[in-house]
């Protein structure tokens, strides 16, 4: 493939223009991390100057319109993981929204001793599970999955029996993209009478979900990667609502308190998804993923799906023509319907491979253990001549031939 392909591809580009949405320097590295941390767009910019200049006008008289924020934007972004009204809060952080959700379900199914998860998923959620099962004396089952086509669902299910009270596990795979059946792997779980929490990190904003069409019980995921909310922005959960009523959540905080300004002497959790907040919301981060949403909403998931596919099927092309040869090789799967929105490349030497396109400023990418360098051309402001143009310098620094590995990591890969 020529990049005269690329090209083409990028003039037929319905959503060409959101890239100026954008501030971008085309003369510096080619940012294909959107899977870690999404770009810095005007629209979030602009909505932290709003909020720092609003908190400066009115100040603590705020918090009236602010305290309904989390439950707001929730139901924004919901519109985005196929969430109906009600059942969605912007709040804290995916690891203490996973944590919440897996207590509260675990206390939802007494008696019920097993916690099904993937030994290849996000560390934190591997964390988390591991944690809770200690603290509960519950068995941990990690699923060993495949490390390039992921979780196999007859193994998922040969794992799930009825002792099983959770099963937690990502729809896309942080490291290969290997993307879960979620109406399939759902409907599994409550065949054995579990409750099932879905990790959507890598899917909000990159990948169609569909939670109240598939009756999913529990869902959480970050804002900063294909939401572009910025670093460290808060989380999110979704918690079915026909199930609000019969969950308690572990953190009993004033916020998640019936009557929050009563400041009576005991805890009453309010009605619906409400009670799973904990304490005072991050308002600047809110309103930065409020930007961030109503962006990926403008452009529309559809729309940036279609491109999305496009693009990873490309990279997976170009990959495999220009890379393999040079003893790298495509550690996704390769058929966009069961992938998410990033590719992973193995190598050998793979740490070497990206911190030299750090380095030398070609790519950002980033490596991620033991032999991957993940790819993330996010919809919104990739174009196909990025993708074509990385691949040409990745192909660049691997001829030109790599150091040994220097071993000695940053704290951050
Ligand atoms: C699947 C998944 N879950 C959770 C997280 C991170 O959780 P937190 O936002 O609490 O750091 C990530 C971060 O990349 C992730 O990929």
């Amino acid at each position: 493939m020529d990049r005269a392909v690329a090209e083409a591809l990028d003039r037929g580009d319905t959503l060409a223009s959101f890239r100026e949405r954008f501030p971008i320097d085309d003369a510096g590295p080619i940012y294909m991390d959107g899977n870690s941390l999404g770009r810095t767009s005007y629209a979030v910019r602009a909505a932290l100057d709003a909020g720092v200049h609003e908190w400066q006008e009115r100040m603590v008289s705020g918090w009236s319109d602010w305290i309904e924020l989390p439950a707001q934007v929730g139901d924004r972004l919901g519109l985005l993981i196929g969430a109906g009204p009600g059942q969605v809060l912007v709040c804290d952080s995916t690891t203490i929204n996973l944590y919440k959700l897996a207590d509260a379900a675990l206390s939802a199914r007494p008696g019920r001793m097993v916690i099904v998860g993937d030994a290849n998923d996000f560390p934190t959620d591997r964390y988390v599970l591991a944690g809770l099962a200690a603290a509960r004396g519950c068995e941990l089952r990690l699923i060993g999955s495949d490390p390039i086509t992921g979780l196999d669902l007859d193994e998922l299910a040969g794992a799930i029996d009825e002792q099983t009270a959770l099963v937690s596990l990502s729809h896309v795979n942080y490291r290969s993209a290997a993307r879960l059946d979620l109406e399939a792997v759902t409907d599994l779980v409550h065949r054995h009478g579990a409750l099932m929490l879905w990790d959507l990190s890598h899917s909000a904003g990159a990948v169609p979900v569909a939670l109240d069409g598939a009756e999913a019980d529990l869902a959480v995921g970050c804002s900063y990667k294909y939401l572009n909310a910025g670093p460290g922005a808060p989380g999110y959960l979704y918690v079915r609502k026909a199930l609000a009523e019969d969950l308690r959540q572990p953190i009993c905080g004033w916020f998640g308190h019936q009557d929050q300004f009563e400041m009576g002497p005991a805890y009453q959790p309010a009605v619906g998804v409400g009670r799973f907040l904990t304490g005072s919301p991050p308002i600047l981060g809110l309103l930065a993923v409020s930007a961030g949403v109503e962006l990926v909403l403008e452009a529309g998931l559809g729309n940036l799906w279609a491109k999305s596919q496009a693009l990873t099927v490309m990279l997976a092309d170009l990959i495999e023509e220009r890379l393999a040869p040079l003893g790298a090789s495509l550690a996704s799967p390769r058929e966009p319907a069961r992938r998410g929105g990033h590719v992973a490349i193995a190598h050998p030497q793979a740490w070497s491979w990206c911190s030299a396109l750090l380095e030398r400023q070609l790519v950002v990418a980033d490596f991620r253990t033991p032999d991957a360098i993940r790819l993330g051309p996010a919809a919104l402001y990739t174009r196909f001549v990025d993708g074509y143009d990385a691949v040409e310098r990745m192909e660049a620094v691997l001829t030109s031939g790599l150091t040994a590995d220097p071993g000695d990591r940053p704290r951050v890969t």
